[in-house]
C-alpha cells in the first residue's frame, strides 16, 4: 500500500540495485518512473535508447517492486520543439510564446504535438505494455498544471472557431446565446471569432465560459486518446493520472477521469496551504504553517474520491519541505505519517512518496526526498517505516468503504462562472466551498463530493455552496429525494449561456423553495455585518442578497436589519449571504440532528472520519488532545489521548 517516485535517469546505474533493495526494506511495493524521461529515451527524432530504462525496470522488479510506468509527455524534448515550434503555448495574459526550459510547454491545440505525444505514448505502451513488472500506467503528469489548459495561439483560435460552429451550428444561434448585441460584438461568421483574451477591458462572460469549456475539452480529448493507446497495448493494467485540484488546472476533472481506472492525487498540504491561505492573517495561518489546516488535505482527498466515485491513490506525498510555494516550511515531526493515515482513512488505497532521493541539481534541488542527496536517510524515512509497521499491525483493509450521508455538490462549471464574474474581489469559489466543507468536518461528518449528475439516493443532506448553473434534471432529482438540500448564494442565478435567470435567482431552484433574489450586493471583507441565528450573532460578509419570500417560507436567520438571510421551506434551505464557519457548524449540527445523522463536536484541530468499521482520529494540534467519545468503540491504535500530530484508530462497536 506504499510506494515512491523514482528517477533512475538522475542517478548512476550502480546505485539502482541498492535503491531498490532499500525501497523494499522500507515496505514499499510500488515505484513510479519515466514521466519526465523523454529526452533520455528519444534523444533525437526517431532514435530510441530504451536499453537503460529496460535495465531499470529489471533491477526494480528483481527487488520485488511493481512498476508504474508513465508516458513522458509532460516534457517534450528540445529537438521536438525546434522541429515544430507551434507546440509551444501562447500566454493568454501577454500574447507571448511560453518557451522551452521547464515543463508542460505544450499547446493542447497543436496537431503536431498531439501526433508526437500519441506516437511516444504508443512506443512506450508497446515496449512495456505486457512486461510482467508493469502493474499500471500514469498518463502524462499533472495534466494542465502551470496554467496550461488555455493557450492564446492561432491553433487554439482555429480549433475554438470549429468548436463553436459544432456547438451552435449557425452564427445567429451563437449571437443570440451569447448576447453579442451588447457593445456591438455581433459576428457574421465563425471565422471572425477571436479568443476572449487581450481585449481592452473585460470580455463577454458567455464567450469566456465557452472558451473555458472548449479548452477543457481539448485537454480531455488529448488525455482520452492517450488512454486508448495504452489500453490497446497494455491489457489488464490500471491506467491512472496524478491530479491536482480543478481550481489549479481549469480542466473538468470529472470529465478527465471518465476513462481511468481510478484517480490519483498529489498531496502537498504545506505547499498548497501556503498558496491557499496566503491572504489570511498570520495569527490564523501560523498554527498550521507546518501541518496544513486540519481540513485542507482531506478536502482534496474527498474530492479525489468523488471525481471517479471510488477510492483513489496518492501518487505523490510531500516528505519534507517543497521548493515551489511562497514559503516552504518543513512538516512537523509526525505529519508525514499523519497525512498518510489521513489519506487512507479518506479512501486512499495506496500512498507513494515524492521523491526517493533529493535531486542535487536543477529546479527542485531544494525539495526534500525520503533520502538526502548524499544518500543519508531524511526525516520522512522513520515515519514511513512507522507507516509500514502500523499498516501491518492494524490489518488495514483497502476493501473498507468510506460511506457518507452528506454530499457537497461541486463542479467545474460553477467554479468557472464565479471566477469569470466575481462581482467582488474577495469572492473565492474554492474558499467558499472549503468553508462549508470544514464546517461539516468539524462535526466529524464524512463528506462526498458529487456532480449534479450523480445519484443522490444515499444522502440525507446535500449541500451546494455555489451552484449558479443548475439544470432541470438536477432539480427534478432533488424534488424526488427525501434528503435535505442547502443552497448557498448565487445558486440558480444563471442560465447555461451565462445570462440571468429569467424568473430571477434562484431560477429553477424556485420550484424547491419559492423565493426570489431581488438584488445582490457585495461588500469589502473588512466591512462585514451581523447575522442572527437562534439568538446568536454571526457574520454576514462579502456577499448579500435581498430576498422576497412567500408566506410558507420560514426565516431562520436574519441580517442585522431584520431582513431574511437564511430561509427554509420543507426540505430546502437557502442561504443568501456568505457567513462564517461557526454559523455553518451550528446550522449543520441542527440539520444533522433533525435528519438523525450522528455528529461529534470535535475539539479544535481534532478530526475524525470513518472508513469501514473504524473511526480514524487525527490530532493537528501541537499539544495533547482528548477524543470526546471513546465509548464508540475500542482503540486498536493509540488511545483517546492523542499526542501532538498523532493518529488513533477506534474499531466501532456497531
Ligand atoms: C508535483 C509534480 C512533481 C514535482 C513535485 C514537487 O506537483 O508532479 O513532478 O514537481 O510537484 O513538489
Amino acid at each position: 500500500m506504499l510506494g515512491v517516485c523514482y528517477y533512475p535517469e538522475h542517478w548512476p546505474e550502480s546505485m539502482w540495485a541498492d535503491d531498490a533493495k532499500e525501497m523494499r526494506e522500507l515496505g514499499l511495493r510500488y515505484v513510479r518512473i519515466g514521466e519526465f524521461a523523454w529526452s533520455r529515451v528519444e534523444p533525437n527524432d526517431g532514435e530510441y535508447t530504451f536499453e537503460w530504462l529496460d535495465r531499470a525496470v529489471e533491477v526494480l522488479s528483481a527487488a520485488g517492486l511493481e512498476v508504474i510506468m508513465c508516458t513522458p509527455t509532460a516534457t517534450p524534448p528540445k529537438w521536438l520543439i525546434d522541429k515544430h515550434p507551434d507546440i509551444l503555448p501562447v500566454d493568454i495574459n501577454t500574447g507571448t510564446v511560453r518557451g522551452f526550459g521547464s515543463r508542460r510547454h505544450y499547446d493542447f491545440s497543436s496537431q503536431n504535438y498531439f501526433d508526437a505525444a500519441m506516437k511516444i505514448s504508443e512506443v512506450f505502451a508497446k515496449r512495456y505494455g505486457n512486461h510482467p513488472a508493469i502493474c499500471g500506467w500514469q498518463t502524462d503528469n499533472e495534466i494542465a498544471c502551470h496554467d496550461t489548459t488555455h493557450s492564446g495561439s492561432e491553433n487554439a483560435k482555429l480549433a475554438f472557431q470549429q468548436w463553436c460552429e459544432k456547438k451552435y451550428q449557425s452564427i445567429d444561434a451563437l449571437n443570440t446565446a451569447w448576447g453579442t448585441v451588447f457593445w456591438s460584438m455581433e459576428y457574421n461568421n465563425f471565422k471572425q471569432i477571436e479568443l476572449p483574451i487581450l481585449a481592452v477591458t473585460e470580455t463577454h462572460p458567455a464567450h469566456q465560459l465557452d472558451y473555458r469549456r472548449f479548452s477543457s475539452d481539448q485537454v480531455v480529448h488529448f488525455h482520452n486518446e492517450m488512454i486508448k493507446i495504452i489500453r490497446q497495448h497494455s491489457p489488464n493494467r490500471f491506467v491512472t493520472h496524478n491530479y491536482i485540484p480543478m481550481v489549479d488546472t481549469q480542466t473538468d476533472n470529472y470529465a478527465l477521469a471518465e476513462n481511468l481506472d481510478f484517480v490519483s492525487y498529489d498531496n502537498y498540504p504545506l505547499g498548497r496551504s501556503d498558496l491557499f491561505f496566503a491572504q489570511r492573517p498570520a495569527e490564523e495561518f501560523k498554527p498550521y504553517m507546518r501541518t496544513g489546516h486540519p481540513d485542507f488535505a482531506s478536502y482534496s482527498f474527498d474530492q479525489s474520491r468523488g471525481v471517479s466515485k471510488k477510492n483513489f491513490w496518492i501518487m505523490e506525498q510531500q516528505p519534507g519541505p517543497v521548493n515551489w510555494a511562497h514559503h516552504n516550511p518543513r512538516p512537523e515531526k509526525g505529519m508525514v505519517r499523519l497525512w498518510s493515515w489521513q489519506a487512507f482513512a479518506h479512501g486512499a488505497d495506496c500512498v507513494c512518496y515524492f521523491r526517493w532521493r533529493q535531486a542535487p541539481f536543477a529546479q527542485e534541488q531544494m525539495h526534500a526526498g525520503v533520502k538526502r542527496n548524499d544518500n543519508s536517510k531524511a526525516a520522512a524515512w522513520a515515519e514511513i517505516e512507522h507507516m509500514r509497521d502500523e499498516l501491518k499491525a492494524t490489518d488495514f483493509n483497502i476493501e473498507d468503504p468510506v460511506q457518507a450521508k452528506v454530499a457537497i455538490v461541486t463542479g467545474t462549471l460553477n467554479q468557472w462562472v464565479s471566477e469569470i464574474e466575481r462581482q467582488s474581489d474577495s469572492y473565492n469559489h474554492q474558499q467558499v466551498e472549503f468553508e462549508y466543507y470544514s464546517a461539516l468536518r468539524q462535526l466529524g461528518l464524512a463528506v462526498d463530493f458529487i456532480s449534479t449528475d450523480c445519484d443522490i439516493s444515499q444522502y440525507s443532506l446535500v449541500v451546494a455552496p455555489c451552484l449558479p448553473i443548475v439544470d432541470a434534471a438536477f432539480v427534478e432529482k432533488c424534488k424526488a429525494s427525501n434528503a435535505h438540500f442547502v443552497f448557498g448564494p448565487r445558486s440558480g442565478s444563471k442560465t447555461k449561456d451565462f445570462s440571468l435567470a429569467p424568473n430571477l435567482a434562484p431560477g429553477l431552484i424556485q420550484s424547491l423553495i419559492p423565493i426570489k433574489v431581488l438584488s445582490v450586493e457585495t461588500i469589502r471583507p473588512d466591512c462585514s455585518e451581523k447575522l442572527s441565528y437562534e439568538n446568536h450573532w454571526y457574520e454576514s460578509r462579502c456577499w448579500r442578497e435581498e430576498l422576497e419570500i412567500s408566506e410558507n417560507t420560514s426565516v431562520i436567520a436574519e441580517y442585522h436589519d431584520g431582513t431574511p438571510a437564511v430561509v427554509r421551506e420543507n426540505n430546502t434551505t437557502y442561504i443568501a449571504s456568505l457567513s462564517c464557519v461557526s454559523f455553518l457548524i451550528e446550522l449543520f449540527a441542527n440539520l444533522s440532528n433533525e435528519l438523525s445523522i450522528d455528529t461529534v463536536k470535535l475539539p479544535k484541530d481534532l478530526r475524525m472520519v470513518h472508513r469501514g468499521n473504524s473511526a480514524y482520529i487525527f490530532n493537528y494540534a501541537g499539544y495533547e488532545q482528548t477524543f470526546p467519545n471513546p465509548e464508540l468503540g475500542t482503540f486498536v491504535m493509540g488511545s483517546e489521548k492523542l499526542a501532538p500530530y498523532d493518529v488513533a484508530i477506534l474499531k466501532l462497536n456497531k
